[in-house]
């Protein structure tokens, strides 16, 4: 098969995070500061990047603005030819900060929002003040007229809120809004039970995106992943393994997607040791999951096949226990009913579900 190249790049410069948001993505085990890239190596890896055909760079983490040298990234990045997106909660993103990244070139952020309100937004975030502090950086974003996107991650416990959160979107002046239903990888998983959101919640949900988009056409675009729990079909995740993206995690190590480490008989090189382009065109671990070859006849004979690629590789490991097959969230799968027992034992375990926050790396 052809491979094309790929066209965004996520760049995770830090585990390190003040938030202890109880639905991050990132590893249970996290990296260190020790083992982070320095700034010369991450300059390196952008202009590898735009080299082999990325337009998009994602800078993240944990909180990328825990990165002293976020301004040199940035600057090293655009100097690269990249769009840069900053993922960011806003914390340590200071006014001076801020009009060094527009200095440099910074092109869009992305903010994340845990709630509507400081109560339960510093709850989530396991974070005082955060509420306050990401408000007043949203005002510093638009002052300087730098185009922003609100990241909601929603679940159970702000679901009833997603009202409010729209309303916030405009507000705070947001082109974009993502109602990004929480997914269940890295820290996630452990809090499944505080977290997932209920049947009722997700179909109002569904309505009041629908009912939003329409009403705001022009005003604020949506992005919405609904809890894969209760559809019918898997996601598309990453378009398809080693298709459309790649990351690179704090110590250089370049994934396929932000849970490919999960999958335990996978090698990943690091952007130190093999060049960026061999590692996306000839690795084993890129070429584990390319295609549709790979899958039980369950997905190579559906209609579906060439919309979601069979679902999520790590979402299939987890569940199902086999990175090759068909993600159990889908109906048609054999392993459909552990989604089922999933949804089952967390409704089961929901009230008075404690969260186990995310805890800070070295
Ligand atoms: Fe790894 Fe979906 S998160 S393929």
């Amino acid at each position: 098969m052809t491979v094309p190249p790929p066209i965004a790049m996520l760049a995770e410069l830090t585990h390190r995070c003040p938030l202890s948001c109880p639905y991050c993505s990132n590893p249970v085990a996290l990296q260190g500061r020790q083992s982070e890239l320095d700034t010369a190596t991450w300059a390196d890896a952008f202009q590898q990047a735009a080299e082999l055909g990325v337009l998009q760079l994602h800078l993240s983490g944990g909180e990328p603005a825990s990165r002293p040298d976020l301004v040199d990234l940035t600057r090293a990045a655009r100097e690269a030819g990249l769009y840069t997106n900053l993922i960011t909660s806003g914390i340590g993103l200071t006014p001076k900060r801020l009009d060094a990244l527009e200095a440099v070139g910074l092109d869009h952020v992305q903010l994340s929002l845990q709630g509507t309100h400081a109560d339960l937004a510093d709850r989530i975030g396991g974070y005082k003040g955060g509420f306050a502090r990401k408000m007043a950086v949203a005002q510093e974003i638009r002052d300087r007229g730098i185009p922003l996107t609100l990241n909601a991650v929603m679940h159970r416990q702000n679901l009833d809120d997603l009202d409010r959160t729209i309303e916030m979107a405009v507000e705070l002046g947001a082109r974009r809004l993502e109602v990004a239903c929480v997914q269940f990888h890295g820290w996630a998983t452990l809090n499944r039970a505080a977290l997932l959101p209920t049947r009722e919640q997700t179909e109002a949900t569904k309505r009041k995106v629908a009912e939003a988009e329409a009403r705001l056409r022009g005003v604020l675009a949506f992005d919405f992943v609904p809890p894969d729990y209760y559809s019918d079909f898997p996601k598309s995740c990453m378009g398809g393994w080693g298709s459309t993206g790649l990351n690179i995690v704090p110590d250089g190590k370049v994934l396929p997607c932000h849970a490919a480490e999960t999958i335990p008989h996978l090698q990943f090189d690091r952007i130190t040791d093999r060049p960026l382009r061999e590692i996306w065109y000839d690795s084993p671990a890129f070429n584990a999951y390319r295609g549709t070859d790979f899958l039980p006849e369950t997905c190579r004979s559906c209609e579906r096949v060439g919309i979601d690629f069979g679902g999520c590789r790590c979402q299939a490991l987890a569940i199902a226990g086999d990175a090759a097959a068909t993600d159990p969230v889908c109906r048609k799968s054999p392993d459909h009913h552990r989604v089922t027992a999933l949804l089952d034992e967390a409704m089961r375990d929901a009230d008075g579900a404690d969260f186990t926050y995310r805890v800070a790396p070295r």
